[in-house]
């Protein structure tokens, strides 16, 4: 019996299954369910079949010959903030001349820039700027992707970002997942962040629940932004709710927000870098997934998260660009370079840190992440036959088709 198909992608090279049922951690982490020589069936925009072409008999309406072509699941960018106003690119010189990104913020500008323009700017604005983001991530091999509001902070901007997210879901083939960031006390409310986290709780989280505007409740724990205990009650008043939460993490400095991730189970802890080894070993033993974002490293001149260190303690880790008007980077591939070259992660944990850890830090993990009958076919067909060449060639795009749900949304020219 031959199984009826849309589409086959025939004679992989190389096909990365990446196939797993719990968070890939240590010696799993690199390993990629490589089928050589494979064969995926796709029907209704979902896997039906894969496996070695030998053993695969399909009757397929359309056909991709993918000899010497590396096969993998579509990238998972999970943790973004694409919806914005601005640019920053002044804040290039202050970072070379020695401020830190803590100094510019609290000198009025960093976040607080951005959040002049995005509410000056209407949601339509908003809205065409994040979309031509969003087609530049697809052809950089993005097929799913977490978007934390963040910059408009009081109730109406806030909400008008949200707003933005939730439609851009109809404006690409790019899968949105939304998350309500707590991101910065707005200057209005300078020295008086108690009566502002009582907005939040109040006014903003029941909003955005009644709304449906976010799967994720995320707050920036760090001076100058929020403490343990705020965003302690921030993310318990938002569970309360119904509302997972995120927490952005020890990026600049060890406030203890691993161990507040763990205590809280959240779905995942972002940047980690300062992190305490209790911290991490907490986060470990529950399988939360620890959010290494390098380019943010890249950008803003800091050391790169302890990867080799969390990996050894069983930290399940997943990679995301964390886009944003202080780190402009829109490729995964970029990021996994970088993870390789900075962090010393293997080019194969690397991968799986951006497809399945990336979809289990969203909690996409059934539907996502790997090429398993029954997920969808979000799949990249890149240029070469062996996958050390994503971090190898960074430079330069390899990537040729970009498949959503079965159709080709994007294609390299030749
Ligand atoms: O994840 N660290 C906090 N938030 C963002 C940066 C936002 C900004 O600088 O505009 C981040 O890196
Ligand atoms: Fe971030």
């Amino acid at each position: 019996m031959r199984l009826k198909v849309d589409l086959a992608l025939k004679n992989c090279s190389q096909l990365l299954t990446l196939r797993a049922s719990t968070p890939k951690k240590r010696a799993e982490l690199k390993d990629l369910g490589i089928i050589c020589d494979g064969t995926v069936g796709i029907k209704d925009g979902k896997i039906v079949a894969v496996g070695k072409a030998s053993e695969l008999k399909l009757d397929s309406k359309k056909e991709i010959d993918c000899s010497n072509k590396l096969v993998l699941p579509g990238f998972v960018d999970c943790h973004t903030h694409l919806v914005f106003a601005g640019s920053r690119e002044k804040e290039l010189e202050l970072k070379l001349q020695g401020k830190s990104y803590i100094e510019i913020l609290e000198a009025g500008y960093g976040i607080h820039s951005t959040v002049r323009a995005t509410r000056r700017a209407s949601a339509e604005e908003l809205k065409t700027l994040a979309v031509s983001r969003l087609w530049k991530m697809l052809a950089n091999g993005t097929t799913t992707l977490e978007v934390k509001s963040g910059y408009g902070l009081d109730l109406k901007n806030e909400l008008k970002c949200l707003r933005v997210i939730r439609e851009l879901q109809k404006l690409s083939p790019i899968n949105i997942v939304p998350t309500f960031l707590v991101h910065a006390v707005p200057l209005e409310y300078k020295d008086r962040s108690e009566e502002y986290v009582q907005l939040i709780i109040n006014k903003l989280l029941p909003e955005v629940v009644a709304g449906k505007l976010a799967e994720f409740c995320d707050v920036f724990l760090e001076r100058g932004a929020f403490s343990l205990a705020q965003a302690r009650n921030i993310l318990k008043a938002g569970k309360n709710l119904g509302v997972a939460p995120k927490l952005h993490a020890d990026e600049f400095n060890d406030l203890n927000g691993a161990e507040l991730a763990a205590e809280l189970d959240c779905v995942s802890a972002d940047h980690l870098l300062k992190s305490n080894e209790k911290g991490i070993r907490e986060l470990a033993k529950k399988d939360i997934i620890g959010v290494l974002l390098p380019g943010s490293s890249f950008t803003n001149f800091l050391d790169y998260a302890n990867a080799r260190k969390y990996i050894e303690l069983g930290l399940p880790i997943a990679l995301a660009t964390d886009f944003n008007p202080n780190c402009w980077i829109d490729s995964l591939g970029f990021v996994i370079a970088l993870a390789c070259y900075k962090m010393k992660m293997l080019p194969s944990e690397a991968i799986a840190s951006s497809t399945i850890n990336a979809a289990f830090a969203i909690g996409k993990e059934k539907v996502i992440g790997s090429l398993e009958a029954g997920k969808k076919a979000d799949i990249l067909v890149m240029s070469t036959d062996n996958y050390n060449s994503i971090p190898y060639r960074l430079g330069s795009n390899i990537i040729e088709k970009v498949i959503k749900s079965g159709k080709v949304v994007f294609e390299s020219s030749k």
